[in-house]
Parts: structure tokens; C-alpha cells; sequence
């Protein structure tokens, strides 16, 4: 009988099955695609992004399809920390795959708050931080545009909690490794490349923006390329895992993360057009080691050919 390919990863002393994560905001809290397959199946899951208190998000329109891309200016809508560990939390716990929380805040202190509310609590494994929010005290620009404000807001986190935190980067940069070294000299045990990347829609007839918010967030295959390009940026300048993302819709696109050297992937807006996405990357990604005599996924990270 064949061998099955070993695809199991490790981010730092988090061990994933396999390389593939779901995105946070695009499923939900964990047990909405349950009905499509089994979710134990996946390396990881992400959970929307939560907040100290329950957010009602923008007012819609929130979503706009674009060619190859998706426009979105949800807002950061959540249930809220608190009724997300008890009401979601139990039942995502009986998945046999690592439940990692999302959280953002206004404030660094409330990045701070959340991350000592979430330490108390058995069943989540590891923090991604979402730092392409505004810094209400520092006039509304984003954690995450900035070293020290970014650095500043990990080191936070980082020192109120023993869970591995990851930090997602935001894209709107001009130069994502400086970033990505100030997050991973405070402590950070990972980094998610891409958040969404600033963009707007306009609907000529009515001479409105799409978006109710005029700007929102692009997602989907339309980013891939730039993703691509800042996880081997970011994979170059820092030592910790990065986790790589940015319009994914199949193995194939996950194995160019992986070749660039991501350590593991996340499934966001494909999640959308179809909800087996995530599962399916997982067996293309376990044919394809198979087919190409690959026994172990790790022969296949950071192997990018140049010239
Ligand atoms: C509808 C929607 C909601 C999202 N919500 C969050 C969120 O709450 N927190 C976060 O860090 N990223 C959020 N994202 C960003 C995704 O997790 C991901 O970084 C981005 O969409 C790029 O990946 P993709 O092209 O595979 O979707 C959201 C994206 C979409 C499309």
C-alpha cells in the first residue's frame, strides 16, 4: 500500500497537520462550513476577528465583486471576546484541529486586554493579531504601517499571554520587512502575510462608491501576485514562520506560497465561491507530494529555483 505524504508543519511550537489554515473573516467562527466537510481535517482554524465588545461593522453595502477580486469594508463586525468564548468556543473545541483567534483593537491597550482575557482560556491555541486597524491615538493610521507602533502593540500582547502570537501584516506599505523585523524582535512566533489590500469600486450610473465605507479591503486572486512577492519579501528579512495568503483558490496556488518558502497557507475569499476550497487544497496538495515522490511537504517549503 502507498505511503501517504507526510504534510504536517510546524509554527514555531505549533504543530499543524497539515499546511492549511482557514482566513480570518471568511469562516466564520469555525462551525459554519461543518455541513460542507469535516473541519478537523484542516491544519488550522482562524476565527472572525473579535473585539473587547460585540462591533455592528459598517453599514452595508459592505461587499462589492470586482474582476477576479473581492471589495470588502465588513468593519470588523463581531459577536464580541466574550460571547465568542462562551457560545463558540465549546463547540469549536471539539474540532480536532487548532482553534487560533483573531483579535484587533483600537487602542493598544485593548489588543492588551484581549490578549490577558483570551490567556485564562483553555481550547484556543495561538493569537493572530490584526494590526491593519486604526490607532485611534495616533490620529486613525493603521498598527500595522508603522514599526514601532506595530512593534508596540506585539510586545503588548506578547507580554501578557504564553499562547504563540502570530502578527498578520498589513500590505499597505512601503516597505513590509521593516515591519516584519520590529514584530519578530518583540516576540512575535509568526507573521501572516497578507491582510487585504486598500482598494474602491464606483458604480457609474449612480456615480456612488460600491462600498458604503467608499473604501474596503481587496481579497482574492486579484492580490495573489503582490501576496506572493511580500511573503518572499517577508520570508527573506526574518527567521519565524510566515504564514502565507492572498487570494488562494487552489493546491496549485498554494504551492507557490509554500515554494517561496511560506510555512503553512490560509484559505479566505475562495472559502466564498466554494466551501470545500480548504479541504481540497489538502488532498491536491497530498496528491500532488505523491505524484512528484515528495514524502514529506517540508522538502517542498523555501524550494524556489532562481537563476
Ligand atoms: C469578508 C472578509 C472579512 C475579513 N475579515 C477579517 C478579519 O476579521 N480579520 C482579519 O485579520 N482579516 C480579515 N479578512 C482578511 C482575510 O483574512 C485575508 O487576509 C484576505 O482576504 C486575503 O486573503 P484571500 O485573498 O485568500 O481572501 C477578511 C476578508 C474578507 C474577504
Amino acid at each position: 500500500m502507498a505511503v501517504l505524504p507526510d504534510l504536517s508543519v510546524d509554527i514555531g511550537d505549533l504543530k499543524l497537520k497539515n499546511p492549511v489554515i482557514t482566513a480570518s473573516g471568511t469562516f466564520g467562527y469555525g462551525t459554519e462550513l461543518t455541513p460542507f466537510f469535516d473541519p478537523s481535517l484542516l491544519g488550522a482554524i482562524i476565527v472572525k476577528g473579535l473585539s473587547l465588545r460585540p462591533m455592528p461593522g459598517n453599514p452595508p453595502p459592505r461587499i462589492a465583486e470586482t474582476p477576479c477580486g473581492l471589495l470588502n469594508a465588513i468593519g470588523l463586525a463581531n459577536i464580541g471576546i466574550q460571547a465568542f468564548i462562551e457560545e463558540k468556543l465549546p463547540v469549536l473545541t471539539k474540532i480536532e484541529a487548532p482553534v487560533i483567534t483573531n483579535i484587533y483593537g483600537h487602542t493598544v491597550k485593548e489588543y492588551a486586554d484581549l490578549a490577558k482575557k483570551i490567556e485564562k482560556v483553555e481550547g484556543i491555541a495561538a493569537i493572530e493579531i490584526n494590526i491593519s486597524c486604526p490607532n485611534v491615538e495616533k490620529g486613525g493610521i493603521a498598527f500595522g504601517t508603522d514599526p514601532d507602533t506595530a512593534a508596540a502593540v506585539t510586545e503588548r500582547v506578547v507580554n501578557n499571554t504564553t499562547k504563540p502570537v502570530i502578527v498578520k501584516l498589513a500590505p499597505n506599505v512601503t516597505d513590509i520587512t521593516t515591519i516584519a523585523t520590529a514584530v519578530e524582535s518583540v516576540g512575535a512566533k509568526a507573521i501572516s502575510v497578507t491582510n487585504t489590500i486598500l482598494g474602491m469600486a464606483v458604480d457609474v450610473t449612480t456615480r456612488l462608491p460600491k462600498l458604503a465605507n467608499i473604501v474596503g479591503g481587496l481579497s482574492g486572486p486579484a492580490i495573489k501576485p503582490i501576496a506572493l512577492y511580500l511573503v518572499h519579501k517577508v520570508v527573506a528579512a526574518v527567521t519565524i514562520p510566515v504564514i502565507g495568503l492572498g487570494g488562494i483558490m487552489d493546491y496549485r496556488d498554494a504551492l507557490e506560497f509554500l515554494l517561496v518558502g511560506a510555512r503553512a497557507i490560509q484559505v479566505g475569499t475562495a472559502n466564498f465561491v466554494n466551501p470545500k476550497t480548504a479541504i481540497e487544497i489538502v488532498h491536491g496538495l497530498t496528491d500532488f507530494c505523491s505524484r512528484e515522490k515528495v514524502s514529506n511537504i517540508n522538502q517542498i517549503i523555501g524550494g524556489l529555483k532562481t537563476m
